[in-house]
């Protein structure tokens, strides 16, 4: 019996501390990592001054990478422009998850300096420039393009559509990078592919 409630109040704790949206612990906190540790979280992505591009006050170098674009005889949207050279959300994501940047390569370094972290290795999480088998970004998302596409503003109620009119599908739709609690930094549960019915009428 004690055993039993020390076990609730345990999850009771886990539940409060894991509903909280936060970066610090999980695969995006490079803090006290590299040949010269910071123990700052947001450094490695945001600068409060002279960030490029400035929004959302980027801090991370980008990549200047070209890359190959997911294409199909069935795909009906438009595309945003290339992605290569882009500052897009997607490049922004893609500026580590190319593996051509250094994960530490910052626009401005923390008080102590570059940590010395090195590109991403050769683990799932590193995409390369071969995007041909990935889901399509940067493209327009369009409901008039394709009768099985949800209505687009249906889907903002659910996630987020980029750019000055809210209709650019980017990395950022489908993920958040502050948030694991649907891991992998899902902007919603997959469950029942329920991320992939947000959008698609299927
Ligand atoms: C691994 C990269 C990464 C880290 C680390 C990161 N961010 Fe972000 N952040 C992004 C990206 C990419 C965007 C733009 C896409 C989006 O809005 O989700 C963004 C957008 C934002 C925005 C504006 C849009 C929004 O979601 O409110 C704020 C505010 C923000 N970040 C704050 C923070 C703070 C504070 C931290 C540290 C606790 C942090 N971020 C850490 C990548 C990161
Ligand atoms: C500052 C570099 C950086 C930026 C910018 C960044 N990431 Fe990451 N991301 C990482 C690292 C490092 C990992 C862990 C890689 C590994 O497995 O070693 C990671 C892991 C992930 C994972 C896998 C998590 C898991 O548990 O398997 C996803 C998904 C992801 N990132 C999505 C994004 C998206 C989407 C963006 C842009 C909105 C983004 N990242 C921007 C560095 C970054
Ligand atoms: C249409 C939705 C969607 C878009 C757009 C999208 N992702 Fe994902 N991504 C997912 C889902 C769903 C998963 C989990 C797949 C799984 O677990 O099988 C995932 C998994 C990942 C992973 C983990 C891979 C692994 O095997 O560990 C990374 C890293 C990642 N995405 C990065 C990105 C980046 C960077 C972009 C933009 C270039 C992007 N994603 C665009 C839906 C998306
Ligand atoms: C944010 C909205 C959104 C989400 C979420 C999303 N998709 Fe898509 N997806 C699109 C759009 C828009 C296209 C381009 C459709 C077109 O132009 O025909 C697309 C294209 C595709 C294509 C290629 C279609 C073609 O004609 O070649 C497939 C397959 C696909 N998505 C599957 C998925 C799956 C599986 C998921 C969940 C993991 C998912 N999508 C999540 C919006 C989304």
């Amino acid at each position: 019996m004690r055993k039993r409630i020390f076990t609730a109040v345990a999850v009771t704790l886990l539940v409060a501390g894991g509903a909280v949206a936060q970066v610090s612990g999980t695969a995006h906190d490079l803090s006290g990592q590299g040949t010269n540790p910071t123990n700052e979280v947001c450094v490695f992505c945001h600068t409060p001054h002279g960030a490029s591009p400035s929004v959302p006050l980027w801090n991370h170098t980008l990549s200047t990478q070209a890359y190959t674009e997911y294409t199909s005889p069935t795909m009906d949207s438009t595309s945003v422009g290339p992605l290569q050279g882009g500052t897009g959300v997607s490049n922004l994501c893609l500026s580590c998850h190319d593996g051509s940047v250094a994960l530490s390569s910052l626009v401005n370094n923390p008080p102590t300096g570059d940590p010395g972290i090195g590109v991403m290795g050769a683990v799932n999480a590193n995409l390369g420039t071969d995007l041909s088998n990935d889901h399509p970004v940067n493209i327009i998302y369009d409901e008039a393009v394709d009768a099985e596409l949800v209505a687009r503003a249906t889907v903002l109620l659910t996630l987020d559509l980029f750019g000055a009119g809210a209709n650019e599908l980017q990395c950022a739709s489908c993920h958040d990078p502050h948030n694991d609690s649907n891991n992998p930094f899902l902007v919603i549960s997959n469950a029942g592919s329920a991320l992939c019915t947000t959008c698609h009428i299927k």
